[in-house]
């Protein structure tokens, strides 16, 4: 059978989150982004989950956030199984989903810039998440031409 994705339907939701709770620390969900999401679906047709053999190996979700007035995408968590990373699965889950992403201006995200650096996400120096969030992990990219030109304030719930 081999790697299957495809998008996230409720049917996967438990699956994804005992993927992540796999892959990251304990109390996850106090980070300040969770904040963002609580109340909210993640948006439909974006979020992806990979399966090999059946078994969940990676899931990547989008949230609809508000950047000052403007729609924003919020990505995160992505996540692959510790067995499978560094096999490129991370990038191919985001770059398929925002391959998908039609009808969005603007994407941004709380991590690492040395890794999404490689797909084109750069600090956002004027967009705040509610605290305790570093800065300098406040990373967005542009989906059209010059979308976060201008775009400034605080990130609330879509
Ligand atoms: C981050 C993660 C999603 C990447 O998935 P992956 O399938 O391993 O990624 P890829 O195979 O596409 O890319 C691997 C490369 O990214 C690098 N990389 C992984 N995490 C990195 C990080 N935080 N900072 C810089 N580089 C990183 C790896 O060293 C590797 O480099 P190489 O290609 O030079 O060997 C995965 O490692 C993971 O689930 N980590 C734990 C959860 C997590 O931290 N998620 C991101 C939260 S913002």
């Amino acid at each position: 059978m081999g790697l299957r994705l495809a998008q996230e339907t409720s049917e996967d939701w438990w699956e994804v989150e005992a993927l992540y709770d796999l892959c990251f620390a304990p109390g996850r969900e106090a980070l300040s982004s969770y904040r963002l999401r609580d109340g909210n679906d993640p948006v439909a047709g974006l979020s992806l989950v990979a399966r090999d053999d059946g078994i969940v190996i990676g899931a990547i979700r989008y949230w609809p956030v508000c950047v000052g007035g403007a729609a924003a995408l919020l990505l995160g968590p992505v996540a692959v199984h510790p067995t499978h990373q560094g096999e490129g699965l991370g990038a191919l889950l985001i770059e398929e989903s925002l391959a998908r992403a039609t009808g969005w201006d603007r994407v941004m995200l709380v991590g690492d810039e040395p890794y999404y650096g490689k797909f084109g996400f750069h600090r956002l120096a004027d967009v705040e998440m509610p605290p305790p969030t570093n800065p300098e992990r406040v990373l967005g990219r542009a989906l059209s031409p010059g979308a976060w030109d201008g775009v400034t304030g605080q990130v609330t719930p879509a």
